[in-house]
Protein backbone atom coordinates (compact mmCIF):
# COMPACT_ATOMS: atom_id res chain seq x y z
CA UNK A 1 0.00 0.00 0.00
CA UNK A 2 1.26 3.38 -0.70
CA UNK A 3 2.62 4.92 2.40
CA UNK A 4 3.77 8.51 2.89
CA UNK A 5 7.84 8.54 2.43
CA UNK A 6 8.46 11.51 5.58
CA UNK A 7 6.82 9.23 8.33
CA UNK A 8 8.49 5.47 9.65
CA UNK A 9 8.07 3.84 6.64
CA UNK A 10 11.34 3.50 4.68
CA UNK A 11 13.26 2.34 7.39
CA UNK A 12 11.22 -0.45 7.58
CA UNK A 13 11.41 -0.83 3.45
CA UNK A 14 13.73 -3.35 1.88
CA UNK A 15 15.62 -0.93 -0.07
CA UNK A 16 17.80 -0.73 -2.61
CA UNK A 17 18.15 2.81 -3.41
CA UNK A 18 14.21 3.07 -3.41
CA UNK A 19 13.31 0.28 -4.65
CA UNK A 20 10.90 -1.66 -2.26
CA UNK A 21 11.77 -5.56 -2.51
CA UNK A 22 12.08 -8.93 -0.72
CA UNK A 23 9.31 -9.50 1.33
CA UNK A 24 8.56 -5.86 1.91
CA UNK A 25 7.08 -6.34 -1.96
CA UNK A 26 5.73 -9.33 -0.98
CA UNK A 27 3.74 -7.42 1.57
CA UNK A 28 2.86 -4.09 -0.66
CA UNK A 29 1.88 -6.90 -3.64
CA UNK A 30 -1.10 -8.40 -0.86
CA UNK A 31 -2.00 -5.25 0.74
CA UNK A 32 -2.02 -3.46 -2.45
CA UNK A 33 -4.18 -6.55 -4.31
CA UNK A 34 -6.87 -6.92 -1.28
CA UNK A 35 -7.59 -3.47 -0.09
CA UNK A 36 -6.36 -1.23 -2.68
CA UNK A 37 -8.24 -2.24 -5.91
CA UNK A 38 -11.31 0.33 -5.69
CA UNK A 39 -8.98 2.92 -5.42
CA UNK A 40 -6.47 2.25 -8.70
CA UNK A 41 -9.93 1.74 -10.48
CA UNK A 42 -10.89 5.52 -9.98
CA UNK A 43 -7.48 6.31 -11.15
CA UNK A 44 -7.45 4.18 -13.69
CA UNK A 45 -10.87 6.03 -14.53
CA UNK A 46 -9.51 9.15 -14.40
CA UNK A 47 -6.44 7.79 -16.86
CA UNK A 48 -8.51 5.64 -19.63
CA UNK A 49 -10.52 9.37 -20.20
CA UNK A 50 -7.40 10.83 -20.86
CA UNK A 51 -5.66 8.21 -22.89
CA UNK A 52 -6.28 8.59 -26.79
CA UNK A 53 -7.71 5.50 -28.73
CA UNK A 54 -5.23 2.47 -29.25
CA UNK A 55 -1.86 4.95 -27.26
CA UNK A 56 1.05 3.38 -25.59
CA UNK A 57 0.87 3.59 -22.22
CA UNK A 58 3.65 3.72 -19.55
CA UNK A 59 3.11 3.07 -15.70
CA UNK A 60 6.33 4.25 -13.96
CA UNK A 61 7.47 2.70 -10.58
CA UNK A 62 4.29 0.22 -11.33
CA UNK A 63 4.86 -1.96 -8.48
CA UNK A 64 2.66 -4.97 -8.41
CA UNK A 65 1.04 -3.64 -11.08
CA UNK A 66 -2.68 -2.65 -9.98
CA UNK A 67 -2.95 0.20 -12.03
CA UNK A 68 -2.55 -1.57 -14.76
CA UNK A 69 -4.54 -4.15 -14.00
CA UNK A 70 -7.58 -2.06 -13.96
CA UNK A 71 -6.43 0.14 -16.81
CA UNK A 72 -6.41 -3.23 -19.20
CA UNK A 73 -10.04 -3.98 -18.41
CA UNK A 74 -11.46 -0.62 -19.22
CA UNK A 75 -9.25 -0.09 -22.23
CA UNK A 76 -8.33 -3.44 -23.94
CA UNK A 77 -7.09 -0.83 -26.73
CA UNK A 78 -4.21 0.51 -25.31
CA UNK A 79 -0.67 -0.66 -25.47
CA UNK A 80 0.46 -1.05 -21.88
CA UNK A 81 4.42 -1.16 -20.32
CA UNK A 82 5.31 -1.02 -16.99
CA UNK A 83 8.76 -0.52 -15.23
CA UNK A 84 9.83 -1.00 -11.13
CA UNK A 85 13.52 -0.15 -10.22
CA UNK A 86 12.25 -3.39 -8.13
CA UNK A 87 12.88 -6.94 -10.12
CA UNK A 88 10.82 -8.20 -7.26
CA UNK A 89 7.68 -6.39 -7.91
CA UNK A 90 8.17 -6.91 -11.51
CA UNK A 91 7.72 -10.49 -10.67
CA UNK A 92 4.29 -9.99 -8.52
CA UNK A 93 3.48 -7.57 -11.68
CA UNK A 94 3.98 -10.66 -13.71
CA UNK A 95 2.26 -12.71 -12.01
CA UNK A 96 -0.86 -10.96 -11.22
CA UNK A 97 -1.33 -9.82 -14.95
CA UNK A 98 -0.58 -13.46 -16.46
CA UNK A 99 -3.04 -13.86 -19.47
CA UNK A 100 -2.92 -10.34 -20.69
CA UNK A 101 -1.25 -10.06 -24.08
CA UNK A 102 -0.59 -6.73 -25.10
CA UNK A 103 1.60 -5.91 -22.23
CA UNK A 104 5.45 -5.47 -21.50
CA UNK A 105 7.34 -5.27 -18.07
CA UNK A 106 10.47 -4.06 -17.40
CA UNK A 107 13.09 -3.96 -14.11
CA UNK A 108 14.16 -0.54 -15.02
CA UNK A 109 15.54 2.70 -13.47
CA UNK A 110 13.15 6.20 -14.11
CA UNK A 111 15.70 7.92 -14.74
CA UNK A 112 17.59 5.73 -17.56
CA UNK A 113 14.06 4.11 -19.41
CA UNK A 114 14.99 1.24 -21.84
CA UNK A 115 12.81 2.66 -24.62
CA UNK A 116 13.58 4.84 -28.08
CA UNK A 117 12.69 8.69 -27.82
CA UNK A 118 9.05 9.62 -28.66
CA UNK A 119 7.75 5.97 -28.19
CA UNK A 120 4.35 6.64 -25.46
CA UNK A 121 1.65 8.68 -25.96
CA UNK A 122 0.90 8.76 -22.26
CA UNK A 123 2.93 8.36 -19.12
CA UNK A 124 1.43 7.67 -15.57
CA UNK A 125 2.97 7.01 -12.25
CA UNK A 126 0.96 6.08 -9.28
CA UNK A 127 2.76 7.13 -5.49
CA UNK A 128 6.25 6.52 -6.87
CA UNK A 129 7.57 9.81 -7.72
CA UNK A 130 8.70 10.76 -4.20
CA UNK A 131 10.64 7.62 -4.52
CA UNK A 132 12.60 9.24 -6.97
CA UNK A 133 16.38 9.63 -5.98
CA UNK A 134 16.89 12.20 -9.09
CA UNK A 135 13.39 13.71 -10.35
CA UNK A 136 15.04 16.25 -12.78
CA UNK A 137 16.65 13.22 -14.83
CA UNK A 138 13.52 11.66 -14.41
CA UNK A 139 11.75 14.67 -16.00
CA UNK A 140 14.38 14.36 -19.01
CA UNK A 141 13.58 10.66 -19.88
CA UNK A 142 9.84 10.87 -19.22
CA UNK A 143 10.06 13.72 -22.05
CA UNK A 144 12.28 11.79 -24.19
CA UNK A 145 10.30 8.88 -24.38
CA UNK A 146 7.22 10.79 -24.79
CA UNK A 147 5.72 12.14 -28.22
CA UNK A 148 5.96 16.15 -28.66
CA UNK A 149 2.84 17.05 -26.60
CA UNK A 150 2.61 13.66 -25.18
CA UNK A 151 1.11 13.99 -21.24
CA UNK A 152 2.86 12.58 -18.55
CA UNK A 153 -0.08 12.60 -15.20
CA UNK A 154 1.45 11.93 -11.66
CA UNK A 155 -0.74 10.40 -8.70
CA UNK A 156 1.16 10.82 -5.59
CA UNK A 157 0.92 12.56 -2.43
CA UNK A 158 1.26 16.57 -2.07
CA UNK A 159 4.97 16.48 -1.09
CA UNK A 160 5.73 14.35 -4.05
CA UNK A 161 8.44 16.77 -6.19
CA UNK A 162 6.50 17.73 -8.55
CA UNK A 163 8.36 21.44 -8.89
CA UNK A 164 11.25 19.62 -9.59
CA UNK A 165 9.92 17.46 -12.21
CA UNK A 166 9.74 20.57 -14.54
CA UNK A 167 12.72 22.35 -13.26
CA UNK A 168 14.56 21.45 -16.53
CA UNK A 169 11.87 22.56 -18.35
CA UNK A 170 11.62 19.24 -20.48
CA UNK A 171 8.14 19.00 -18.90
CA UNK A 172 5.96 21.64 -18.72
CA UNK A 173 3.53 21.95 -16.02
CA UNK A 174 -0.12 22.02 -17.13
CA UNK A 175 -2.30 21.62 -13.72
CA UNK A 176 -2.15 20.35 -10.31
CA UNK A 177 -5.24 19.35 -8.30
CA UNK A 178 -6.37 17.12 -5.59
CA UNK A 179 -7.42 14.07 -6.43
CA UNK A 180 -10.37 12.94 -4.48
CA UNK A 181 -9.61 9.57 -2.49
CA UNK A 182 -11.26 8.56 0.90
CA UNK A 183 -8.42 7.66 2.54
CA UNK A 184 -4.86 8.82 0.40
CA UNK A 185 -4.46 12.73 0.37
CA UNK A 186 -3.54 12.48 -3.34
CA UNK A 187 -2.52 15.36 -6.01
CA UNK A 188 -3.23 14.85 -9.61
CA UNK A 189 0.13 16.48 -11.50
CA UNK A 190 -0.07 16.52 -15.47
CA UNK A 191 2.65 17.73 -17.32
CA UNK A 192 3.32 17.70 -21.39
CA UNK A 193 6.74 16.92 -22.89
CA UNK A 194 8.11 19.90 -24.98
C1 LIG B 1 4.80 2.99 -3.12
S1 LIG B 1 5.23 1.95 -4.48
C2 LIG B 1 3.89 2.29 -5.63
C3 LIG B 1 3.65 1.13 -6.56
C4 LIG B 1 2.46 1.28 -7.49
N1 LIG B 1 2.63 2.37 -8.42
C5 LIG B 1 1.20 1.46 -6.69
O1 LIG B 1 0.64 2.57 -6.69
O2 LIG B 1 0.78 0.49 -6.04
C6 LIG B 1 6.60 2.81 -5.23
C7 LIG B 1 7.25 2.00 -6.32
O3 LIG B 1 8.18 2.82 -7.00
C8 LIG B 1 9.32 2.02 -7.31
N2 LIG B 1 10.47 2.92 -7.56
C9 LIG B 1 11.18 3.62 -6.65
N3 LIG B 1 12.16 4.32 -7.24
C10 LIG B 1 12.06 4.07 -8.58
C11 LIG B 1 12.83 4.48 -9.71
N4 LIG B 1 13.88 5.29 -9.58
N5 LIG B 1 12.46 4.02 -10.93
C12 LIG B 1 11.42 3.17 -11.06
N6 LIG B 1 10.66 2.73 -10.02
C13 LIG B 1 10.98 3.17 -8.78
C14 LIG B 1 9.48 1.13 -6.07
O4 LIG B 1 10.27 -0.03 -6.31
C15 LIG B 1 8.02 0.79 -5.78
O5 LIG B 1 7.58 -0.37 -6.43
Amino acid sequence: MPHDSRGHAHGDHGHRGEAIEGRHSAVYDRLARLLMKPHYRRIATDIAAAAPRGAALLDIGTGPGILLKSLARLRPDLHLVGVDLAPDMIDHARRNLAGLDDLELHAADVAALPFPDDRFDLVVSTYSSHHWADPEAAATEIARTLRPDGRFIDYDFPRAPFEALTKSATLTPVRQTPFKSLFLKTTRFEAAAN
